[in-house]
């Protein structure tokens, strides 16, 4: 693994940006499995700045999102879809009809989980994954469980993370109760894996997801047994990570 502790959460997203910006010179038609949330939103920035500088080009990519909540259409400014549109896809010049995203209003969870699944195959493998990290290890929506999950499921959200989303929402019932995300296998095909976090809330699961045992309690520590995995962070969020690896 190699890891990146930057200042803070402007250089770890300059340093994202420049991660997933080599990624698209260096092959054009580059698949990009994305994230949604607070993390990411600085790189998308960065994303659009240097494509704006003339330095990037989207046109000829391809984007398959991590998943999406279920229930909400991708006009909802709640939705995945919706926030990938607004922080990324509306200011390069990717071509919408190659960004994927689960389908919210599919009506039959099981159908809308295959297709998707089948999108992943079909544009697939994805070049490089961008992942963030729950406060509880989940990567996607793959919550802490009994065991890992292959494929593109429907998760019954944690309390926990309704928590931490329901600063997005008006109130906290306003927060859907049902996600569609890739599975752990989805993710673990991807030939690289970026993952960013920041902030000191995230030390602890940091350093336990990456030095800790490998088990589906902290989905994020099957990261460990990939092959190619960067880790991009904030000086808060790796301190604790750092000082373990440092003894
Ligand atoms: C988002 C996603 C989630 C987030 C995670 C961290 O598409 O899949 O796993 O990456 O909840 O969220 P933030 O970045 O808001 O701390």
């Amino acid at each position: 693994m190699t890891i990146y502790c930057e200042k803070d959460y402007e250089a770890m997203s300059r340093r994202a940006a420049g991660i997933i910006g080599a990624q698209i010179i260096l092959k054009k038609d580059s698949v990009l499995g994305l994230a949604t949330g607070s993390s990411p939103i600085g790189t998308y920035e960065e994303l659009i700045r240097r494509y704006q500088a003339g330095e990037l080009d989207f046109s000829g990519v391809t984007s398959v999102n991590l998943d999406e909540y279920r229930g909400l259409s991708g006009d909802n400014d709640q939705s995945y879809r919706y926030f990938m549109d607004t922080h990324l896809f509306d200011h390069v010049n990717i071509d919408k009809s190659r960004t994927f995203v689960p389908d919210g209003l599919g009506e039959d969870p099981d159908r809308t989980c295959a297709m998707y699944d089948d999108i992943i195959s079909r544009e697939g493998p994805v070049d490089l994954q961008l992942l963030g990290m729950g406060y509880n290890g989940h990567i996607g929506f793959n919550e802490p469980a009994e065991y890992f999950e292959k494929k593109v499921h429907c998760v019954d959200l944690t309390e926990s993370t309704i928590e931490a989303n329901k600063r997005f929402f008006e109130k906290a019932e306003d927060v859907p109760r049902q996600a569609y995300t890739m599975g752990i296998g989805n993710i673990m095909q991807a030939k690289k894996v970026l993952v960013i976090v920041s902030g000191e809330g995230k030390a602890d699961i940091v350093a336990e997801a990456f030095t800790g045992p490998v088990t589906p309690h902290v989905p994020a520590s099957i990261l460990q047994f990939h092959k190619d995995v960067t880790l991009v962070g904030d000086e808060a969020a790796l301190s604790k990570l750092m000082a373990t690896l440092s003894r």
